[in-house]
């Protein structure tokens, strides 16, 4: 099946196709983020700028003409409102024109499911880290969704490594930057909250933000970095030890970051499974992964009537039921 996925719950606006489960193209456009953080409705206006151009390069990149199209995804959710309407109504658009069928995905359930498409798992202990989300899960069968074992009590992991690398002045406020300059830092002790499979942190980013008068920028970032990851790695363990998953993943943004990548593989030769995560390209937010859903979804008969395809800010990932 020939589908199309639009993804534009945050920065991105990605588009996506795939045929049978492989991926022919992955176009985007990202808003560049200032130090003044994500003003919704400025990345909403580039998002309108820019979805026709990005959907006609997703289509000309597969090499497919629009009537080939057989079903559309989009992000229903969770994301910034006026962003997440952009894509809702392009995926729209598509399906009245073209005359096919709508579904409306939950962004975080396709960040799980391109990793275990493209790795090939079976049923892991999913570790999804990214700007918004900070969460442990596992596949219920029964119920056929997730299950959130642990999770952050207060922001995202990627949310706190962006929120200090502006609050330092970095000139690109990102996590790949704060892993570049954090490389060969000094280790200085913060404040570590785990409780059970759940960790915060704010106080961790409060306190680094308060160090910047003593010690480096780089000291600061590494053992930032260091300390958020042992708190994330504490509680996959402990996940790990409650579930006896034989496969562990890691997904979402933050999953890009090599040194938590590092962490978690020495958990897993430790426990002796298999640690996965995929390519870059499907971490950060894209199309594909929402096409990959979408799919596996049709081919189930997911269906929804245009009209019923709305979005959702506040989605949970427990709360998507999956089928494919
Ligand atoms: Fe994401």
């Amino acid at each position: 099946m020939l589908v199309i996925g639009i993804e534009s719950s945050a920065h991105t606006f990605g588009v996506g196709i795939v045929k049978d489960g492989k991926v022919l193209s992955n176009a985007k456009s990202m808003y560049k983020i200032t130090n003044k953080g994500m003003i919704p409705i400025e990345v909403a206006e580039h998002h309108i700028e820019n979805a026709a151009s990005t959907i006609k390069k997703a289509v000309l990149e597969a090499g497919i003409s629009f009537k080939e199209l057989e079903g559309v995804g989009y992000t229903m959710g969770p994301g910034l409102g006026p962003c997440l309407q952009v894509g809702q109504l392009s995926a729209k658009a598509l399906a009245y024109k073209l005359n096919i069928p709508l579904l409306p995905i939950n962004h975080g359930l396709a960040h799980i499911e391109i990793t275990k498409h493209m790795e090939r798992l079976k049923d892991p202990l999913v570790l999804y880290v990214s700007g918004g989300n900070s969460q442990l899960l596992v596949f219920n069968k029964e119920e056929r969704r997730y299950i959130i074992l642990g999770e952050t009590f207060d922001m995202g992991v990627g949310n706190a490594i962006d929120n200090l690398a502006r609050k330092l002045g970095l000139e690109h406020a990102w996590g790949s930057e704060v892993e570049k300059l954090a490389k060969d830092g000094k280790y200085i002790k913060m404040p570590y909250t785990v409780k059970g499979m759940d960790f915060a942190f704010t106080g961790l980013l409060t306190n680094a933000i308060g160090m910047l008068k003593k010690y480096s920028v780089k000291d600061i970032l590494f053992s930032f970095q260091e300390t958020a990851f042992a708190q994330l790695c504490e509680a996959t363990e402990r996940a790990l030890l409650l579930t006896k998953k034989s496969e562990l993943c890691v997904c979402g943004g933050v999953a890009q970051n090599n040194r938590l990548a590092e962490m978690l593989t020495s958990i897993a030769e430790e426990h002796n499974i298999r640690f996965a995560r995929t390519k870059n390209e499907f971490n950060s937010d894209n199309g594909a992964m929402i096409a990959i859903v979408a799919e596996k979804e049709f081919l189930k008969g997911k269906r929804c009537s245009i009209k019923r395809c709305d979005i959702k800010q506040r989605y949970r990932v427990d709360e998507a039921v999956f089928y494919g």
